[in-house]
């Protein structure tokens, strides 16, 4: 919070600064270069109210009516901390010039915007790895300040339609046979995903103690075992499973156990895994490895993870 206050202190007078010296505006500066050009004056939320009612109320049941406006942020200016001061614009509505236009700024506009007060934390989106921010999704293709209808985090729809409408190959994922319940909103894209950028790739989170995301809700593989099974420390889950949904059960990354373990316990020079040993031929009462080797993600009593 203190973080947050410094940099309301550093913004507001970059701000003030950029637009008191008319650097905000090169094209007036000029046609009109001995003089500065005025501040742009404030009006006060009080009068936006009489012309949007609609928007104001949203504003005052939201987050940001106490932040901007009871509680004294940034400079108190409410409505025009967001959207630029607006003395002109009440004196004729039709002037809009002095206002920032969210419907037409651009994606880093706008990022840039919100930032003017979120620019530390986890929503901050130039954290590294985001691609949202790389493919110019912006603040509010997730959030909306106004039509947000009560949900949590001024989210701009429920989750996880949110996500879905530009992810729909992710949609069909977890439409498959053996799937994370998502689409059911059971758990959601943002238990795994910080939307706002992650140290990892895909944007996917880690736990509170930077271990993989998975568990946090399945805190039974995690161990520690006497025995590990080297794979699920070294490469991770995905080395056997999807994360999102598939085909095969259990979400196994093959339809076949056998198929799957065989991936990394053959002949191979280039394998750190030994190779089943020979008594293992592929009769069928060796190829559901999983009926012997139960305890597949680590034992606490046995080498080979038959208990
Ligand atoms: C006297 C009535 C009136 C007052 C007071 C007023 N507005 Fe407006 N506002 C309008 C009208 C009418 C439009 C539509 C203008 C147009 O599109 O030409 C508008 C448009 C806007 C827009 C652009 C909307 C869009 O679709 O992009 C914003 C933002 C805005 N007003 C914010 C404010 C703020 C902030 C205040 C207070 C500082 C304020 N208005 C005060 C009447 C008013
Ligand atoms: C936290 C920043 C923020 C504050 C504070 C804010 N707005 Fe907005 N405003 C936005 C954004 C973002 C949009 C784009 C639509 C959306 O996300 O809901 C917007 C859109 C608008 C529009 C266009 C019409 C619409 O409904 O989308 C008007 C008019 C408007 N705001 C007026 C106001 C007024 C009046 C206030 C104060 C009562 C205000 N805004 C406070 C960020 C803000
Ligand atoms: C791809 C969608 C998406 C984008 C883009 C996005 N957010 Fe978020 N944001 C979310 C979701 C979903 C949450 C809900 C919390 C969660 O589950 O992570 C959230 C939570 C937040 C929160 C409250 C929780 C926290 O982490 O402090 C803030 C503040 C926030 N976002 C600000 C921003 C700002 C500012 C931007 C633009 C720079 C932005 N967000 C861009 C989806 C998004
Ligand atoms: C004038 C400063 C300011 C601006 C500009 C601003 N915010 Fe905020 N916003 C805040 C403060 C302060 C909070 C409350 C933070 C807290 O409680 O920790 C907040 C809270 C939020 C939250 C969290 C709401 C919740 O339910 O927890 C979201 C999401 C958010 N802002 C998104 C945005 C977006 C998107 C924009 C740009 C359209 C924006 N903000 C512009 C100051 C601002
Ligand atoms: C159970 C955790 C989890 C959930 C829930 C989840 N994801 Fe993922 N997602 C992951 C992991 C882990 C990866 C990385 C896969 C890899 O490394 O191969 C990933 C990868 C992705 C990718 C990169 C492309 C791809 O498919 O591999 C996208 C896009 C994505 N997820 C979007 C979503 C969306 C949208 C949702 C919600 C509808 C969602 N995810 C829900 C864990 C999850
Ligand atoms: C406005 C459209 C839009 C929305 C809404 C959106 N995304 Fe994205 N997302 C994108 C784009 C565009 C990319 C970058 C291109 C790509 O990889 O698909 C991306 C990338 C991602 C990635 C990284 C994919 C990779 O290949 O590594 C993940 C994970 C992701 N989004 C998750 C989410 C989650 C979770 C939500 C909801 C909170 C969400 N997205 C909402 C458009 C969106
Ligand atoms: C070496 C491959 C492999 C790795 C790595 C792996 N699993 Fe598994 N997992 C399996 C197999 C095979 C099954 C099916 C067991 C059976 O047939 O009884 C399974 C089953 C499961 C099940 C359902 C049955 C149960 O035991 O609860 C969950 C949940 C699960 N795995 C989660 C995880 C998580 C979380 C991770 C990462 C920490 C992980 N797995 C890593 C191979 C693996
Ligand atoms: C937010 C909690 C949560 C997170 C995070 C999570 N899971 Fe799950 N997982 C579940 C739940 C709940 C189920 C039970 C599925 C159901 O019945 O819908 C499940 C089921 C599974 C299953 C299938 C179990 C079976 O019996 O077939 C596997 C495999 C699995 N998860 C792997 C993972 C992996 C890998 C990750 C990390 C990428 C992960 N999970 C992250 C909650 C989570
Ligand atoms: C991603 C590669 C990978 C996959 C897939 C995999 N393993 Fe392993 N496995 C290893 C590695 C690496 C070791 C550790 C070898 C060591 O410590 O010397 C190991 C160890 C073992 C051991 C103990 C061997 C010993 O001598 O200690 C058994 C038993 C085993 N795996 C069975 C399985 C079974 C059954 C499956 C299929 C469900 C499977 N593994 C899937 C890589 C894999
Ligand atoms: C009928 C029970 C059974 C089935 C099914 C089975 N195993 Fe085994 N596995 C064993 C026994 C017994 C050992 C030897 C333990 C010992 O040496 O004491 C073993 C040992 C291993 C070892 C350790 C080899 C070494 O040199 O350290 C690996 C790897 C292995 N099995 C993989 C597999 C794979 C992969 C499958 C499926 C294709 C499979 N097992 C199916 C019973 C089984």
């Amino acid at each position: 919070m203190k973080r947050l206050t410094v940099a309301f202190a550093i913004y507001g007078f970059l701000g003030a600064w950029l637009l008191l010296t008319g650097v905000a505006c090169p094209l007036r500066a000029q046609s009109n270069p001995p003089v500065q050009s005025k501040a742009p004056e404030y009006a006060g939320s009080e009068s936006c109210k009489t012309c949007h009612e609609q928007v104001y109320k949203s504003w005052e049941n939201g987050p940001h009516w106490k932040q901007t406006l009871k509680e004294g942020g940034i400079a108190k200016h409410g409505c025009e901390d967001c959207h630029g001061a607006g003395a002109a614009h009440v004196a004729d509505p039709a002037d809009t010039s002095t206002l920032f236009l969210f419907g037409k700024a651009s994606a880093k506009d706008i990022n840039a915007r919100c930032e003017t007060c979120h620019a530390s934390g986890t929503q901050h989106l130039k954290a590294i790895n985001s691609l949202h921010r790389q493919a110019d999704v912006s603040c509010i293709s997730c959030h909306s300040s106004h039509h947000a209808e009560g949900r949590e985090f001024l989210l701009a729809r429920p989750q996880p339609q949110l996500c879905v409408t530009c992810h729909q190959a992710q949609k069909a994922q977890f439409e498959m046979p053996f799937h994370h319940r998502v689409n059911e909103g059971l758990i959601n894209c943002t238990d795994c995903h910080n939307p706002h950028g992650t140290v990892k790739p895909h944007q996917v989170r880690t736990s509170a103690q930077q271990d993989a995301i998975c568990f946090k809700c399945h805190a039974d593989k995690q161990g520690p075992f006497v025995f590990e099974h080297d794979p699920v420390k070294t490469e991770g889950c995905q080395s056997c499973h999807v994360p999102h949904g598939g085909p095969n059960p259990h979400m196994l990354r093959l339809s076949t156990v056998n198929l799957l373990c065989l991936q990394c316990h053959t002949n191979s020079t280039f394998s750190a895994a030994p190779s089943a040993p020979s008594f293992h031929n592929q009769t069928t009462q060796f190829q559901a490895c999983t009926l012997c080797h139960t305890n597949i993600h680590g034992s606490n009593f046995d080498p080979f993870f038959f208990k």
